[in-house]
């Protein structure tokens, strides 16, 4: 069962709140540093120059990217079970499909069978071109962003990419991309792909780091 957005709001402000008491410096210092956001908006990787340690800026972009990592138009794509999840509260996707080998569902109710190269908006049934679950190895759902992170540098489990490759993914592939075009009324993921793209290499050029387990955007 996936717990509502609500009971994990709770649990992420649980968490921040109990980072920040360990951790007092870290958190505090970079909220302090950087300019209040929307929620459907993303900071420019300018805004980040007044971190001035390289590592803790680093650290900052990766959660500044976690926003659309977690953010439900990418992770319900991203799920951490064999079935694809829907909608902001990312129910199980109805109607009932499976991962399937490849991750393309099962013989007969493959997902390209209802998903097409376009978002059908009369139907409902958003599309991009080769629509298809992220393997379980990428898995997002439930994950913090150090995880994550550290997904996304891992050639095992990352597809065998470089970061640069990671960089050129997450700036023009065409499933990302669907993110800020989702169709329906669907609410896109925060700011543009090209916003995002540059947050991802900013975090690449200043070192790739992690932040630590209890860290939250
Ligand atoms: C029988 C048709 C059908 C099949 C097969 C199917 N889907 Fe869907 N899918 C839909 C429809 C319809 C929706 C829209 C539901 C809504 O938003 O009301 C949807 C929505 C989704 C969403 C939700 C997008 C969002 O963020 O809300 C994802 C993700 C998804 N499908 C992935 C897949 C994957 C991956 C497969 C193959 C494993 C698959 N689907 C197979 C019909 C299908
Ligand atoms: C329709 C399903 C779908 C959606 C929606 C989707 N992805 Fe993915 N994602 C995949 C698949 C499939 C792969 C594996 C493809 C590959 O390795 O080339 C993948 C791989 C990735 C990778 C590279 C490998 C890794 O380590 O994770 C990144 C980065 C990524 N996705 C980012 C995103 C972001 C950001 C969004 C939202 C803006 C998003 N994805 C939305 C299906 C999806």
């Amino acid at each position: 069962m996936q717990p509502s957005l609500q009971v994990m709001a709770s649990l992420v402000v649980l968490l921040v709140a109990g980072g920040c008491k360990r951790e007092p410096d870290a958190g505090a210092a970079r909220k302090a540093a950087l300019p209040e956001v929307a929620p459907n908006a993303l900071r420019a990787p300018e805004a980040f120059a007044a971190i001035e340690n390289p590592a803790e800026r680093s650290k900052a972009l990766f959660l500044e990217a976690s926003r659309v990592f977690l953010h439900p138009r990418c992770a319900n794509c991203h799920p951490s079970g064999d079935v694809p999840l829907q909608g902001m509260d990312g129910l199980a996707h109805d109607p009932p499909v499976a991962r399937g080998p490849g991750d393309r569902g099962a013989a007969g109710m493959e997902c390209t069978s209802c998903h097409q190269e376009r978002n059908l908006e009369h139907a409902r049934v958003p599309g991009a071109p080769d629509w298809h679950l992220a393997p379980i190895e990428m898995a997002w759902v439930g994950k913090s962003p150090r995880h994550i992170c550290e997904q996304l540098k891992d050639p095992k489990r990352n597809g065998g990419k470089t970061l640069a490759q990671i960089v050129e993914h997450n700036a023009h592939d065409a499933l990302v991309g669907w993110g800020w075009a989702p169709g329906s009324g669907r609410e896109p993921a925060p700011g543009t792909q090209e916003q995002f793209g540059a947050i991802v290499a900013a975090w690449v050029e200043t070192g790739a780091a992690c932040p630590g387990e209890e860290a939250r955007p």
